[in-house]
């Protein structure tokens, strides 16, 4: 039976049935729906527009429709129309007269944007809590290797000494990025629509902020119209996550370029990599590669709803049904991704030769070279061109900056002196660099300390 039978003279075509309807993936929200409904029939009974009795009937209808769900013992049909039809449907079948009340003051259109919002607002405080625990492994994992020195690039070329520790933490920095967009797109979504009804309000005298802190809404939204047909809670939610998908995806890049021999800075678990079917020799980083792979879902999702509403006239459309898998398919790719990326990092193993090795080559004290004829007085240009010709030379010797003899320095200029020699070691080079933010290991401990207080504080 449908909703809206009474103005029709004929049943929907089988087709356009199955075409319309959304129980296919709306199902997700029979919770939200549910607990809606619950905190509708309440404010309805409070305000005097429905009976106490019916009330309550409606209530205790609708909480065993969701323990049945839960348990199992109620399947949710596949053939209704859609969660809110079939909800209120087992609800009249089940209590009669006080389920045909509940909609009373409520359109779908303000139920499903509710439902929606509900459910986002919750993904946003879960997936931001997972995206906090990863910042906990990486935080960890840092405070191991303060003093393991890399190289850091530029250009993928080396470009100035730093310790995985710093590496590590400029990860942490743009994931907690990502889980305070959550936690701000999550703030601004914070407003229940439930009121709104189909794009107008309602006649009822509703408590509509009674209905939004019922269900844990801090606010109530402020229009009508914008209220059912909005949809930047979900389009920013997927931004959210698209940018946390760029990070995770750029970060697999680094672990499979790592694991490679050329690099050889990491080495996976055998738990987290995968052989090959032909070439017995083979380890492939293939979780890093499937979470760099994924990244592009998520950023499709995106791009669906972003499509899907950008010609939509006010208020709600039947287009805005279209809203719902993208989100779902970026919820759980990004949940299913932190969800073997993690453990995948943590049992990663480094190889601190190989760091100190790649390190050790490529000129990386170049700068510091610069930097210590400068603190003997020479203008920074100079001192960086005097250092170029020093590189050249070396180059073309087969030296190091730290294998030139002294004589051969003082060919270049007469400022330098034996302690070139300290002022260009590698680990020197890395505690010099202590400015707030730099790599030197005191400056990477305050701010781990300053990430674990976040933490702490924000969980
Ligand atoms: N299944 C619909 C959706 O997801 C529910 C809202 C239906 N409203 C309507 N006016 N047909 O958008």
């Amino acid at each position: 039976m449908k909703l809206w039978e009474g103005r029709f003279a004929k049943e929907t075509d089988e087709s356009v049935h199955a075409f319309n309807s959304s129980i296919a993936f709306d199902s997700r929200l029979y919770k939200a729906d549910i607990l809606g409904s619950v905190a509708h029939v309440k404010g309805l009974e409070k305000q005097g527009i429905i009976s106490k009795e019916d009330g309550e009937i409606a209530r205790a209808g609708l909480y065993a429709i969701l323990d049945d769900i839960e348990s199992g013992a109620l399947e949710i049909d596949p053939l209704a129309e859609d969660i809110h039809t079939f909800v209120e449907g087992e609800l009249t079948r089940r209590v009669g007269e006080a389920g045909k009340r509940i909609h009373t003051g409520r359109s779908r259109n303000d139920q499903v944007a509710f439902d929606f919002r509900w459910y986002v607002k919750n993904e946003c405080a879960e997936i931001g809590a997972e995206i906090k625990a990863l910042i906990r492994t990486l935080a960890r994992m840092a405070q191991s290797h303060y003093d393991t020195v890399m190289p850091g690039y530029t250009h993928l070329q080396r470009a100035q000494p730093i310790t995985l520790a710093h590496h590590l933490a400029a990860w942490c920095e743009m994931l907690r990025r990502d889980a305070q967009r959550l936690a701000d797109a999550r703030r601004r979504m914070d407003e229940c629509p439930l009121g709104a009804g189909a794009l107008a309000g309602t006649t009822f005298d509703l408590d509509r902020e009674f209905t939004a802190k019922e269900t844990g809404f801090s606010r109530i939204t402020r229009n009508s119209l914008d209220s059912v047909a909005d949809r930047d809670f979900a389009l920013e939610f997927m931004a959210a996550l698209s940018i946390h998908m760029c990070h995770i995806s750029r970060f697999s890049e680094e672990v499979i370029l790592w694991c490679g021999a050329e690099f050889g800075f990491a080495g996976l678990d055998d738990a987290y990599s995968t052989g090959s079917s032909i070439m017995p020799q083979k380890k492939n980083p293939d979780v890093a590669e499937l979470t760099r792979g994924k990244s592009g879902r998520v950023f499709g999702d995106l791009l669906t709803l972003l499509t899907v509403m950008k010609g939509l006239p006010l208020a709600y459309n039947k287009d805005m049904q279209e809203d719902k898998e993208c989100v779902f398919d970026a919820a759980d790719t990004v949940r299913l991704c932190l969800r073997v990326f993690a453990p995948m990092l943590e049992t990663l193993s480094f190889s601190k030769d190989a760091m100190r090795g790649a390190a050790a080559k490529g000129f990386l004290n170049a700068t510091d070279c610069a930097d210590y004829l400068v603190g003997k007085g020479l203008a920074f240009r100079e001192a960086y061109n005097i250092t170029g010709r020093l590189v050249r030379r070396c180059i073309e010797g087969g030296e190091t900056l730290d294998t030139l003899s002294l004589d051969e320095y003082k060919t270049f200029s007469p400022l330098f002196e034996r302690d070139v020699y300290a002022a260009i070691n590698l680990d020197a080079c890395v505690a010099r660099r202590a400015v707030p933010g730099g790599p030197a290991p005191g400056a990477v401990r305050a701010h781990i300390e300053n990430l674990m207080d976040w933490l702490d504080e924000d969980a």
